[in-house]
């Protein structure tokens, strides 16, 4: 397309050396959109630095889930002012969720007068558009289709579904990522065969609900069926799920499915039924168990991990300790905690919050106290049982590796000139509170 080559001179002829750096924060979905971005760079010529002190292109792909997301983030980009005066040629863009809220958009293009291109989570398809008309001033009606860099070879995101029409009270996403648009059926399949025939061992599907997924009429559980049916060594794992939309029938299909990694997420947010209605979550607290009763029966070794928000406004002590009793009662493998974050625009950001940021502190330390426990005995059953792992990360000391269905094992790094990506057999010999710690099978 004439207008990629253009800017591929453009760029040349302004930097000579092509060099990017890419920073991703927040979710999966990001880590995917920027793959993409890398796509599209490494089209144009860029390669790509692990040091933005190297690089004559910076992108940063932003979060806008969190007030401490946010903060983290103003922190990078404050940082790129002393790298703009360095070089004063570099090009800065921001993209992603915070670049689509209004307030956001606005600060860094006044307080930042050194970032150059600013693009929203929303418009990303439409991103080698955007930016040649920002460089240009020539509007583009075509649509380039960006490929996508894998950062690891043996794992693929893939995205099934964008945006969010649930509007949980406290949630910014349905803003700044739109709403709910699922991706033809037929494209994502031809995704899975591509990649599974090039050596990906583990597939990711990717949604803010991945349980909604609906093209013409055709489902989430069936889209996995389809794809288990496909021939290779793979696994197929998908975040997020909302417990609403997670059915009997979905956990029917996953039993059957021989490529199911049995890892699932399913973010309960508060034990709590008063607090769930006002976090507008659409199930209860005893609905939620009954369908993780459901799938553990289904399907042996489970592992479940979940999302869980503290000190949403008005949430009483008492209310906190059903959170409590609920962890204590479910046992999650691993909890991701969070202390709740007013964000404008928002329904709960209207509610009253009279709690003090210390004592939500004090929940969150408990929660996290009681969830460590757990933890720990959760791996420690898993002692003397063997796994197939993939590793992951080789440092000097270990390999860092995954079961299939997310547990992170740890082997001692005997040398033996292992890769990422390859697949081993272990057996599981200690554990701690986040890691096992495994023997190769073929050494003992
Ligand atoms: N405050 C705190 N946590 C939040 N999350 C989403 N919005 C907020 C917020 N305003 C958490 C939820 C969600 C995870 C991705 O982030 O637990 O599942
Ligand atoms: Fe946010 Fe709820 Fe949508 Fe998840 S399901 S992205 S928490 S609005």
């Amino acid at each position: 397309m004439f207008y990629i080559d253009h800017m591929r001179e453009m760029f040349e002829n302004r930097f000579g050396n092509l060099k990017a750096f890419v920073k991703t924060f927040g979710c999966q979905q990001n880590e995917s959109d920027s793959e993409k971005i890398c796509g599209f760079f490494r089209d144009i010529g860029f390669s790509f630095v692990d040091d933005p002190i190297f690089a004559n292109l910076i992108v940063f792909n932003t979060c806008a889930v969190r007030h401490t997301a946010q903060d983290r983030i103003y922190g990078h980009i404050g940082m790129l002012k002393s790298i703009k005066r360095v070089n004063n040629n570099i090009f800065i863009i921001i993209c992603g969720c915070m670049v689509e809220l209004e307030s956001e958009k606005n600060k860094i293009l006044s307080k930042y007068p050194y970032v150059d291109f600013v693009c929203g989570a929303k418009s990303f398809e439409k991103f080698p558009e955007l930016l040649y008309e920002h460089l240009t001033g020539i509007k583009i009606e075509e649509n380039y289709s960006m490929s996508v860099i894998q950062k690891d070879k043996f794992k693929a995101w893939i995205p099934i579904i964008s945006g969010c029409n649930n509007f949980c009270s406290y949630c910014i996403v349905p803003y700044v990522r739109g709403c709910e648009v699922s991706r033809k059926f037929e494209d994502i399949l031809s995704d899975c065969k591509k990649y599974i025939s090039n050596g990906t061992k583990i597939i990711t599907f990717l949604g803010q609900n991945v349980n909604s997924y609906d093209y013409d009429g055709m489902k989430f559980k069936d889209l996995i069926y389809e794809v288990d049916k496909i021939d290779g060594d793979f696994t197929i794992r998908f975040m997020t799920s909302h417990p609403k939309d997670f059915t009997f029938s979905l956990v029917d299909t996953l039993a059957k499915c021989k490529h199911f990694s049995k890892s699932l997420h399913l973010p309960i947010q508060s034990g709590n039924n008063r607090i769930l209605k006002l976090m507008n979550r659409k199930y209860t607290r005893e609905e939620y168990i009954e369908k993780i009763d459901y799938a553990r029966s289904k399907i042996e070794g489970l592992v479940i991990s979940t999302d869980i928000i503290v000190g949403f406004p008005g949430e009483t002590n008492e209310e906190f300790e059903d959170t409590i009793s609920l962890i204590e009662k479910v046992r999650f493998f691993s909890i991701f905690s969070f202390i709740y974050s007013k964000r404008n625009g928002t329904l709960s950001a209207t509610m009253q919050d009279l709690t003090k940021y210390e004592e939500k502190a004090k929940r969150i330390d408990r929660l996290i106290n009681i969830q460590n426990k757990i933890s720990e005995e959760l791996h420690s059953e898993l002692i003397g049982r063997n796994f197939r792992v993939f590793v992951e990360g080789i440092s000097d000391e270990y390999l860092m590796c995954r079961t299939d269905s997310n547990l992170m094992v740890k082997i001692l790094n005997g040398k033996n000139n292992y890769e990422i990506g390859n697949v081993l057999y272990v057996k599981i010999a200690n554990s701690g509170r986040n890691a096992l710690y495994a023997k190769l099978l073929e050494e003992i």
